[in-house]
């Protein structure tokens, strides 16, 4: 007799199957950490992280080049957590994982086409330091003992283009994408901020400092210039988000 737990389980996996999709990396399937080395060698292309700021939540004597990594460093400074808020944690800093090399590749593309030095210049700042946001939250992915977003690659690789598409229109519009694209993502981690366990302060510390970031980022946008972006325009930019951080909550 299965009980309606395991019923649900082998649905869900079936469902997984029938969409060629592997489940979260809670799977624990051989081929698993196969599919992980191909993910990190893919995003150490596409999406490098480099802190260059201590991750959030460490101790403040703690210097960023003595602090302690991994497993170890989660259990000096954040309470264990029950299993399903690990696995809550995991999946909605994989989400956050993902946007981050999203938002590094928007970056990216809109730089490699703006027309002005100044707008280059504030765009690549702001990589710099979504690239820091990227690096934290793989921190923390591997301290849930998770892994990010199967579908990295295909992230990065779109917001490439939708970054550098958007600057083709001028550095105005392009100015006018990063201040919509920081309002949306602001709002993104309120919702994630109000989801995560209570008892995960390591993971709300990180999302507190990235927000602060990423307002800072649209703020510097509009100073710059920007103009406001079409209403459907925005709307769509809404619609493309919410299928990404979809997909990378279970992929
Ligand atoms: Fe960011
Ligand atoms: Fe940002």
């Amino acid at each position: 007799m299965y009980s309606s737990e395991s019923i649900n389980a082998k649905r869900r996996r079936k469902a997984c199957a029938a969409l060629l999709i592997m489940e979260p990396m809670e799977s624990r399937h051989p081929l698993d950490p196969l599919i992980a080395a191909a993910d990190r060698a893919l995003r150490a292309l596409f999406a490098p992280a480099h802190a260059s700021r201590p991750v959030p939540g460490n101790p403040p004597e703690t210097p960023a080049s003595a602090a302690p990594t991994g497993a170890e460093n989660a259990a000096a400074h954040t309470p264990a957590l029950a299993e399903n808020d690990r696995r809550e944690s995991a999946a909605l800093m994989r989400v956050n994982h993902a946007g981050e090399v999203a938002a590094q590749a928007l970056y990216h593309g809109q730089a490699l086409v703006s027309r002005s030095t100044t707008t280059r210049d504030l765009l690549l700042k702001a990589a710099r330091e979504e690239a820091d946001h990227l690096a934290w939250c793989e921190t923390r992915l591997k301290e849930l003992g998770s892994r990010p977003s199967l579908l990295n690659p295909l992230w990065y690789l779109g917001s490439f283009a939708i970054g550098a598409l958007a600057a083709a229109t001028g550095d105005r519009t392009s100015l006018g994408f990063v201040v919509e694209t920081e309002k949306q993502v602001e709002g993104h981690l309120d919702e994630h901020l109000a989801r995560l366990p209570t008892d995960d302060t390591r993971s709300r510390a990180i999302l507190n400092v990235m927000r602060t970031d990423e307002i800072g980022h649209g703020a510097a946008a509009k100073m710059a210039g920007a103009s406001e972006l079409p209403a459907p325009v925005r709307v769509l930019m809404r619609h493309a988000a919410r299928v990404m951080t979809t997909a990378a909550y279970w992929i």
